[in-house]
Order: structure tokens, then sequence, then C-alpha cells
């Protein structure tokens, strides 16, 4: 295809080389975007006198039909293009004759790319933050559901203090509620235009950049040409917020593997969010959570490939920046797909209450309660601590655990030893008496539902 710069080479370019160069075959994505923002450009340029009123609506009409044919398919990418941008200009040129011409008067490719990619962001960022405010919703219903259930909680894997699962849930919700705003802040600071930086150094013509940038939503315009044109922080920023999205989830998906397996029991993940093994018949294997684990080195790698793409190029443009798009993509796709079979899989598994109490009342989980007894009766914390340790290892050595060892083994370690301390220790009591603020009481759990409910319908 013969070149927009032709006039300037004596040759063709190298057909190999052409097609390395290309960008169409991914950046026909932005189509919308590409055409949106030429449509603004132009109507800025007749609206300033740079081209007549009369060719700006030519051009705008044209553009529009263009855009309308590629949305309804009449209209097909030409792969012989180098990017969206040449495609767009040189089919409203074969539509609308030398008037097409007139459009990339004041301003660049490098401009428009720039934009464009702001642009698709912008909505995409609004469909995955829908997304993760869906999986919000469906944390939000499991917790309230299962705000007395008791499981153990952790630390080092180690049965640790006992807690609700609907406490465990929320701290999901908590994470994600982040995630939104990180990224919502990403795009308040992407939100400005870099149109009118034309190339690098703007321009001699009278544009009017707030003007365009206006049209297009933007809360105003860049004010350095090459910074507008040449810095993808805004990409940075957006795929470390989808990465950490990402790395929730993958935390997230590694509990669910955990708590789905025979040895834990803990939820049962629903048939249709599992698959079966090609030999061993008794599997059912959480193949959708070890997915969003897996994928969430890719999008990390997406995140490093630009960071590195972007560290050693020199202001404004550079081609190296081309490669900025296919990570972008491949970091919102897989982001987007995750949220997608996550929500359900989460809405859909079952608790299994009963093995998860049974768990929490194997593993000493009320030693720390049992000190506290102590320290009610005005023993020293670390002294309470050590009596409790002597009483674990009795307890280990001689078959029982603190709910029954009987109250005669408790008082030969410290007279301070009432029958009340049943009750006390009683895995009920150890979560209902966790009431300070955040906490894994039913009331506290009920307070963070209440937080995150408004904050999804803000
Ligand atoms: N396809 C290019 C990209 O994606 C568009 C900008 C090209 N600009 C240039 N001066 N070659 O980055």
């Amino acid at each position: 295809m013969g070149k927009m710069w032709a006039g300037r080479f004596a040759k063709e370019l190298d057909k190999t080389a052409d097609d390395f160069n290309s960008s169409i075959h991914f950046d026909s994505r932005m189509f919308k975007q590409d055409i949106t923002g030429s449509m603004a450009h132009a109507a800025m340029l007749g609206a300033k006198n740079i081209i007549s009123e009369n060719d700006a609506k030519t051009i705008i009409d044209g553009l529009s039909a263009i855009l309308e044919d590629i949305e309804n398919g009449t209209l097909q990418f030409d792969m012989e293009a180098e990017d969206i941008h040449m495609f767009v200009e040189a089919e409203l040129t074969k539509r609308i004759g030398d008037v097409g011409k007139r459009l990339h008067t004041a301003r660049s490719r490098n401009d428009q790319v720039a934009l464009d990619i702001r642009l698709w962001l912008r909505d995409e960022c609004e469909e995955i933050i829908a997304l993760i405010k869906g999986l919000m919703r469906a944390i939000v219903k499991k917790a309230d559901e299962n705000k007395s259930v008791i499981m153990p909680g952790y630390t080092h894997l180690q049965s640790a203090q006992p807690i609700t699962f609907g406490h465990h849930l929320m701290a999901y919700a908590m994470m994600l509620s982040r995630d939104v705003t990180r990224i919502k802040d990403a795009v308040a600071r992407m939100n400005y235009s870099p149109l009118g930086s034309c190339a690098l150094a703007g321009t001699t013509y009278d544009t009017d950049r707030d003007m365009v940038a206006k049209k297009l939503g933007f809360d105003g315009v860049t004010l350095n040409s090459l910074d507008g044109v040449s810095d993808r922080d805004f990409c940075v920023e957006l795929m470390a917020a989808f990465s950490t999205v990402m790395m929730h989830l993958s935390r997230f998906s590694e509990e669910i593997i955990l708590w789905s397996s025979w040895e834990f029991k803990f939820i049962e993940l629903d048939d249709s969010y599992t698959t079966g093994s090609s030999i061993m018949p008794q599997k059912k294997n959480p193949d959708m959570a070890e997915l969003v684990r897996g994928k969430t080195g890719r999008v990390y790698g997406d995140l490093f490939s630009l960071l590195t793409t972007l560290k050693g190029i020199p202001l404004a443009y550079n081609k190296d920046m081309q490669e900025d798009k296919e990570a972008v993509f491949d970091a919102v796709d897989t982001v987007k797909k995750c949220l997608e079979v996550f929500t359900p899989m989460i809405d859909t598994l079952s608790v299994r209450a009963d093995n998860m109490l049974k768990a929490a009342k194997e593993g000493f989980i009320n030693a720390t309660d049992l000190a506290d007894y102590l320290v009610k009766k005005d023993m020293p914390f670390r002294s309470a601590y050590k009596v409790v340790g002597q009483l674990v290892a009795k307890c280990i050595s001689e078959g029982y655990v603190l709910d029954n060892l009987p109250l005669d083994a408790y008082k030969e370690i410290s007279p301070l030893f009432e029958e009340d301390l049943y009750e006390f220790i009683s895995l009920e009591t150890c979560v209902n008496k966790r009431i300070s603020k955040g906490g894994t009481c039913p009331d506290s759990v009920t307070q963070q539902i209440k937080y995150i409910t408004e904050f999804l319908n803000d």
C-alpha cells in the first residue's frame, strides 16, 4: 500500500519491515476512540477557522459514517494500513476526497495514539470497576449469610484464633474497595487531553485544545507538549492497580483452593465452576481459582514489560512505545475475564459450617482467651501466657483439648481457675467478645457490611 509519507522516499518499505512495523492487528480495537477524537479535532479546526466550517462538517459526517460502518460490520479493517490512525484517515480520504486530507492539520499521530489509549482505558476502567463491584456484592451477600459461622483464623497457616467466615470474607471486600479507589485515582490523573501536542512542540495554528478536551470529556489538557505525547505513566499506574486486583484475587483463589480440598472441606464449589479429572473419577478440581492465580503472573508481566519498554527511551515519542498497547490490552482483558468467572464462583459456592467449626475446635484456638481469663483475675499477661502454654502441653500429652480438660487439672496449675472458664473459652464467646472496631464479632461484621454497601451505592 502506498504510504502517506511516500513523497520523501524513493523506494517502498520492505514487506517484512512493513509487517513488523504495523500495529493495525491490535490497535484497531481503538477505532471508536480514534474516530471520536478526530471528530472533536475537526470540529475545533472548523470553529477556529483553521479549515472551513463546511469542510469540518464534511469530515465529521464522513467519520461518523466510517464509525457506523465499522460497528455494523460493513467496513473491514485494511490490514495493509500501518495502524488504526492511518486506516481511518485513508478511508476518510477515499470517501470524501481531498477534504479528508485537511483533517490532519495541527495534530500528529503521536497525539492520536496518546489520546486513544487514554479514552480506551477510561471506558475499560469503568467496566472493570463495575465488575469489581459485582464481586464485592457477591462477597457481601455470602458474608451476611455467614456472619456467625465460626472457623479457624490462621497466621502462618497455623490455627490462631476463632473468627467468623463472614469476617474473613469481608477482608476481601475491603481490599477490593481500595482497588476501586486506586483505579479511580489513576483515571483522574490520566484524564487530561494530549491532543494538540502536535508530535512534540505544539503548533503555530491558533488551536483551542480546551475545546477539544471538553468535547471528549477530559478535565483539562496536558500542559507540556513533550510530556503529553511521550509519557505512559497512566498505563503503568493502571496496570499496577490491575496487578493489585489480581494479587487480591490470587490470594483469595489460594484460599478457595485450600478450603475446597478434602483435608479442609470448608467450602464446596459449584459443579459449574469446577472440572473433573481425565483419570481420577473422584476429583473435582478448582480450575477457575487456579487459573486466576496463574493469570496473576501474566498481568504482573504486562506491567513489567511496559516499565521496561519505557525506562530507556528519550523524549518524545519513539516507536518502542507502540509496544505499550498489547501489554495494556492483555492486562485489561485478563482482569476482566478473571472477574467475570470469579464472581459467580463465589456466588454459587456452598459453605460447610460444620467442618469449619470442627477444625476450629481442634487447634487450641482459644488459648489466647484462656490467658485473658487469668489476666481478668489480675495475673500479668506474660505469666498467664506461660500457664496456658503448660496447659496446652499437658492437653497434647494426655489427649485433651482446653474445652474438656477437667477443672482439677486446671486447678493444679493455677488456683485462679473456676468452673466459669469453660463458658469463657467457648468458641462462641471468643468470637462474640471480639467487639473492638474491625474485630470478628457478628456486630462488627454487620458494620463492615454496612460500610461496603454504602461504598457500593456511592
Ligand atoms: N502505531 C503507533 C503507535 O502505536 C502510532 C504512533 C506512530 N507515530 C509515529 N510517529 N510513527 O505507537
